[in-house]
């Protein structure tokens, strides 16, 4: 259903009686439960496949409206001024709104207020946070338009609030703000150097995989799996490859790829963030074996766009 003011109304009132809405943010779609009702939010672990162990994003309208679920530290209120509504997520102490099972049992909570308007008015309208992960099975790359929710998840859930094209492509950065040291659980939407710029001061990497309760499981090796192998790095293209390119020149031998679409034409790491995971979906469907990615720069959404495909290009479990 379109994002429209019937369509908020009635997501809102699915969200109510304990049903699962799809709904568009600025990152990618996120299949939302309500928060603080522990059925609900089973019913949207089953219907995404997901791990239990994986605690969800709590999604609210406003700094008020988190201040409900979560314990503000000087380090979180100064992040959540500046990027606030925006592509960035906050871990920090939780209270006992949002409900134990979407937090996966820890003590902390993930907390984001999402810029998107569609997103903005439905959470506004129910009034309590929305736990939400990516609306895709668990393990296929997420959706960035309603037809990549309804392909994954069709007949698994109670509403699609259609609101186009997500505009960034790229989920949210992760900052843990549990303690004064600010750590990066999760590259995204909003690059790691602003948010230094913004603190004055640098910030560390999570270690991934170091300890039995990784900070962000989400961050787990193949998580954003293609059918397809990926080949990263690839500065030649080999016989049987499709390419996915970046810029120009195109990788050696380009003229060989089965299947070639470039992320951005002019290099520009904004547009092919936006582009990565519909390009992955794209090669997916046209049943190509392997791709062979251009480079990638490391800077600004670059970081985040390589660790996605460091993970589809992880070795499955
Ligand atoms: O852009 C986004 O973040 C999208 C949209 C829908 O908001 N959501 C999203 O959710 O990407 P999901 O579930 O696919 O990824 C959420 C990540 C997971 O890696 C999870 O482990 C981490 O957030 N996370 C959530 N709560 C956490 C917590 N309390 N401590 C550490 N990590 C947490
Ligand atoms: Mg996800």
């Amino acid at each position: 259903m379109l994002a429209d003011a019937a369509g908020i109304a009635e997501a809102a009132a699915v969200l109510a009686s304990g049903g699962l809405v799809a709904f568009p943010t600025e990152t990618v779609y996120g299949l939302g439960a309500d928060a603080t009702n522990a059925a609900a939010v089973a019913k949207l672990y089953a219907a995404k496949g997901r791990p239990s162990f994986n605690p969800l994003i709590a999604h609210v309208a406003d700094v008020p409206a988190a201040k409900r679920a979560g314990h503000f530290n000087a380090l979180a209120m100064a992040l959540a001024t500046k990027f606030w509504p925006g592509p960035l997520t906050l871990v920090m102490p939780a209270t006992e709104l949002v409900c134990d099972l979407a937090r996966a049992g820890l003590d902390t909570v993930g907390l984001r207020v999402p810029a998107h308007p569609a997103a903005q008015k439905m959470l506004s309208t129910f009034g309590k946070p929305v736990a939400a992960p990516s609306a895709n099975r668990s393990g296929h790359v997420s959706p960035t338009a309603a037809e990549h929710v309804l392909a994954d998840l069709a007949g698994k859930i109670d509403f699609v609030l259609d609101g186009g094209a997500t505009p960034l492509g790229l989920e949210s950065t992760i900052i843990d703000c549990s303690s004064d040291v600010p750590r990066l659980l999760r590259a995204g939407g909003v690059p790691r150097e602003e948010i230094e710029k913004a603190l004055g001061q640098k910030i560390e990497i999570a270690e991934n995989g170091d300890t039995h309760a990784p900070a962000s499981p989400g961050r787990l090796a193949s998580h954003y799996a293609t059918r397809a192998k990926l080949r990263l790095n690839a500065r030649e293209v080999m016989a049987g490859e499709a390419l996915l390119a970046f810029g120009e020149p195109l990788p050696r031998d380009a003229e060989r790829a089965v299947l070639t679409l470039n992320l951005s034409h002019r290099a520009d790491l904004v547009e092919a963030a936006a582009n990565l995971f519909a390009y992955m979906r794209a090669m997916d469907e046209a049943g190509v074996s392997t791709i062979a990615v251009a480079p990638i720069p490391q800077t600004g959404l670059g970081e985040a766009i390589n660790d996605r495909l460091m993970r589809a290009a992880a070795p499955r479990g």
